[in-house]
């Protein structure tokens, strides 16, 4: 790997990256007017903010369809790749993701899809897999949703036809229980002779063990965040990879608040999860679980819990404090964090600069002058 190609392989010791900026209302299922739209031109915008402020990656969500409500929240959104492929060709740095379902993409369409982005961005193209688990996103490609297990089967015959295309210069066969392809062939190869940083979003010990055969990074949740004990689980999947020869990097999501004063963050987080939180498309959410007003007698409960689950882990605060909780994630031995805000464009600045230097103080990050030379 030439060091530097990627910037996922950077002097950073932990990354961070913008979440979910493709869909509509990002990852906050707010009805504020500032609310994220997804728009191309703020798409682009905050791509510039972010790769001339120096963050790592930005990473999309793969979603299909929205859940309804006044704002039909994540109800307009970007196919991943192709996204990125823009991204990428107004970018120079910064590396970025697609986040692409398996089940719904044949693997040779993907394989040139991704090179073409590769190639664009002159090697900052990544995969993010999902498998999928939303009943009426598979119900709109005819495709089938199959049992736990078969999904990840499945990704598995996916990715490894993938890096076969990525790898093989002859024409290949490769016919397994679910795809049978035949004298494949697929030119160019990724960009410069290796091939794209590989994540698996993913909270199942099947995922995880999918994640250790095939990927580079296991992209996963910590919720109500312990540092001992997140450790141990980090320590126990790196083990889990050296044990079978493979590296393994741990990332995580969550959502950032950051303001000058505490009070401030703390009031506006209040504010979007509560009183401006979208309830109706909350309902279709938790529908979506099989959780009805009728089956669950703590039903306003579980619908005020979600606008914070959603968002995962919550990092709120004046930049001393953002930057203390992601020292305390990167003490647990995770590289990096995906984080979500409900406006990329006009909550990055803040973060850029005042977070990124605080982070190089404590050594989390190079300084950025030696990151560009
Ligand atoms: C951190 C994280 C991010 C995910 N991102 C997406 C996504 O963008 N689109 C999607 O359809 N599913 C997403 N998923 C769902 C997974 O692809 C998978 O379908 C789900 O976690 C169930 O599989 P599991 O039981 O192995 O975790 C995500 C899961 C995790 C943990």
């Amino acid at each position: 790997m030439t060091p530097g190609r990627y910037q996922m392989y950077n002097n950073n010791s932990f990354k961070l990256g913008l979440f979910g900026a493709n869909c509509s209302s990002g990852r906050a299922i707010n009805t504020t007017p500032e609310r994220w739209l997804a728009d191309w031109a703020s798409c682009s915008k905050m791509a510039k903010i972010a790769d001339d402020g120096g963050i790592d990656f930005i990473l999309p969500i793969g979603r299909w369809k929205g859940y309804g409500g006044p704002t039909n929240f994540q109800g307009s959104t970007f196919e991943t790749v192709t996204w990125a492929s823009g991204l990428l060709a107004q970018t120079k740095n910064i590396t970025v993701f697609g986040t692409v379902h398996a089940p719904m993409f044949n693997p040779l369409v993907a394989a040139k899809q991704m090179v073409t982005a590769d190639h664009i961005g002159d090697g900052r193209f990544a995969l993010n897999i999902v498998v999928g688990w939303n009943g009426p996103e598979f119900d709109m490609f005819g495709a089938e949703l199959r049992q736990h297990s078969d999904r990840y089967i499945y990704a598995e015959e996916w990715i490894s036809a993938i890096k076969e295309m990525w790898r093989n210069p002859e024409a290949f066969d490769y016919d397994n229980k679910f795809l049978h392809m035949h004298n494949v062939v697929s030119e160019p190869k990724p960009f410069g002779g290796s091939h794209p940083f590989i994540m698996n979003a993913a909270a199942s010990d099947v995922g995880r063990d999918f994640a250790l055969r095939h990927c580079h990074g296991f992209f996963t949740s910590f919720r109500e965040f312990d540092v001992q004990r997140a450790k141990g689980i980090v320590d126990g999947i790196k083990e889990q990879a050296r044990n079978i020869g493979r590296e393994m990097d741990v990332y995580t999501q969550g959502h950032i608040v950051c303001r000058p004063t505490r009070k401030e963050a703390e009031d506006y987080f209040h504010y979007f999860t509560t009183e401006a939180a979208d309830f109706e498309a909350i309902d279709t959410i938790l529908a979506l679980k099989g959780v009805t007003p009728e089956n669950t007698p703590d039903y306003a409960a579980r619908r005020k819990a979600i606008p914070l689950m959603n968002i995962g882990y919550p990092i709120i605060g004046t930049p001393d404090d953002v930057a203390e909780k992601l020292g305390r994630i990167h003490g647990a031995g995770i590289s990096g964090i995906a984080f979500s805000l409900v406006n990329f464009v006009t909550e990055l600045p803040l973060l850029t600069q005042e977070l990124l230097p605080r982070l190089e103080r404590m050594g989390m990050r190079a300084p950025q002058a030696a990151m560009a030379s």
